[in-house]
């Protein structure tokens, strides 16, 4: 029986332009696709009254989604802040929970904001230059904590992982990131709910 097979190939990633000269999708992600998510209600109403702004953009290379590829991508983070809350990504678990993630911080300044269902968390700042690998089983976010610059991470994960974004919809990250006196703090979400009997 033939096999199929790819060409190796390359792309390249314009990072002051936070753009890849090739890719196959591009996924953006505006304020009303966030409801529920940010702290301060009524910052988040008045904003999306104003304007559904675009928060954030994943610029993807589609492979076939089983276990022997690596989806992979960018992904830019614009700075803004609802309230007092950086603009952040929905966040999700890989819904097929045993598979990890590698992010590769090119651009701008934030943080990866991430849990575990039985409710660990962590969160590691992302400066260009910096590796972060994310376990299998941690849900992860990522913040701009930026003033003026857009946060850009190059990311890889396995071909089958899926997202599962219902779980972080209904229970939020148990850890927030705020401005205050013009510095980034990680505070407890008020609104978290602990995940019961893990999962
Ligand atoms: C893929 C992954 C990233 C995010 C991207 C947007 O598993 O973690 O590519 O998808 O940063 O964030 P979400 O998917 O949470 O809207
Ligand atoms: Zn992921």
């Amino acid at each position: 029986m033939e096999q199929s097979q790819d060409n190796p190939f390359t792309f390249t990633v314009d990072v002051s332009e936070a753009k890849l000269d090739k890719y196959d999708h591009h996924i953006t992600r505006s304020l009303s696709e966030m409801s529920g998510q940010y702290a301060d209600q009524p910052a988040y109403d008045s904003a999306l009254a104003r304007e559904d702004v675009l928060l954030y953009e994943v610029y993807e290379t589609s492979r076939p989604e089983n276990s022997g590829e690596l989806l992979n991508g960018i992904s830019v983070l614009h700075p803004g802040k609802v309230g007092d809350e950086y603009f952040m990504t929905k966040g999700h678990f890989h819904a097929v929970l045993e598979t990890a993630e590698v992010y590769y911080c090119l651009k701008g300044e934030g943080m990866m904001v991430m849990e575990t269902p039985e409710g660990d968390w962590a969160v590691e700042a992302l400066r260009p230059g910096k590796v972060l690998y994310v376990p299998p089983r941690w849900a992860h976010r990522s913040v701009n904590t930026g003033a003026d610059e857009d946060l850009v991470t190059f990311f890889v994960y396995p071909g089958h992982a899926g997202h599962d974004y219902g779980t972080i919809e209904v229970q939020g990250f148990r850890k927030l990131v705020v401005e205050e006196n013009g510095r980034p703090k990680i505070v407890d979400n008020p609104r978290w709910r602990s995940p019961q009997n893990g999962r």
